[in-house]
């Protein structure tokens, strides 16, 4: 499927472009959000190099790599991946944030785009992830999203220094369900916060 163009509330996920690199860079540049990623920081050239195989993945048919931009304001702050497996009912997901931007729910939006492309665009029957056993933000965006823990991959990645376990998680299409819309300003004067008919904020 080409293009890829998903909105939701905060952020957008796009594919991406040569002129995303200065933005690329400055997140997979940045030790401090690739801390807990199978790779060290990113150079220029190697943004480059990342968008150029992305763009070709895109144009593969049939596609079985999504790498994309998620965008907020029209530039890059972070990325999110999906790559079908081989039975490609399933799919490994990956995503990041500039560190910059943590904590006000982007991380939660970004992960629920992702599971709105492969299960109500691609209609697969499984997504999975896996993070490092340190990662407590990846575990908790993956747990409030619904995905389960599985288990532990033993000597999943080599990160170029040593062997890293991971820890599986996933969700299944039937096990997912778009989080609720937030509710306009209109619907929230005039009504009581505790009404039933306003529907939750996102879930977690
Ligand atoms: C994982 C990541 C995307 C989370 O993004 P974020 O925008 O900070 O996430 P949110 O603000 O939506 O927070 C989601 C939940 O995680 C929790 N959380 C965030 N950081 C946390 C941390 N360091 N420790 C524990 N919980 C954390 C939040 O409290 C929130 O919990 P809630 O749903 O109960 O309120 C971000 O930390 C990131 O990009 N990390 C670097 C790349 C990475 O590790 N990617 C995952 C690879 S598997």
């Amino acid at each position: 499927m080409f293009p890829v163009l998903l909105t939701g509330r905060l952020l957008t996920l796009r594919e991406l472009s040569r002129a995303d690199a200065d933005d690329l860079c400055t997140v997979y540049g940045d030790q401090k959000t690739v801390e807990h990623l199978s790779f060290s920081p990113r150079t220029w050239d190697q943004c480059v190099a990342l968008i150029d195989s992305a763009m070709k993945d895109a144009e593969t048919e049939p596609r079985r790599v999504y790498m994309l931009a998620a965008a907020k304001d029209g530039h890059l702050v972070g990325t999110a991946r999906l790559a079908l497996d081989e039975r490609p009912h399933s799919a490994q997901i990956g995503f990041a944030l500039h560190h910059g931007l943590w904590g006000q729910g982007l991380g939660t939006e970004l992960l629920h785009l992702l599971l709105r492309l492969g299960f109500d665009t691609l209609r697969l029957a499984r997504i999975w992830g896996a993070r490092s056993p340190d990662n407590a933000a990846s575990a908790a965006v993956m747990n409030s999203a619904g995905m389960i823990e599985e288990g532990r991959i033993r000597r999943h990645l080599w990160t170029g220094e040593a062997w890293r376990d991971s820890i599986a998680h996933s969700i299944l299409s039937d096990e997912w369900s778009p989080p609720a819309p937030k509710p306009t300003a209109e619907q929230t004067h005039g009504k009581s916060c505790a009404s039933p008919e306003i529907p939750d904020t996102e879930p977690g």
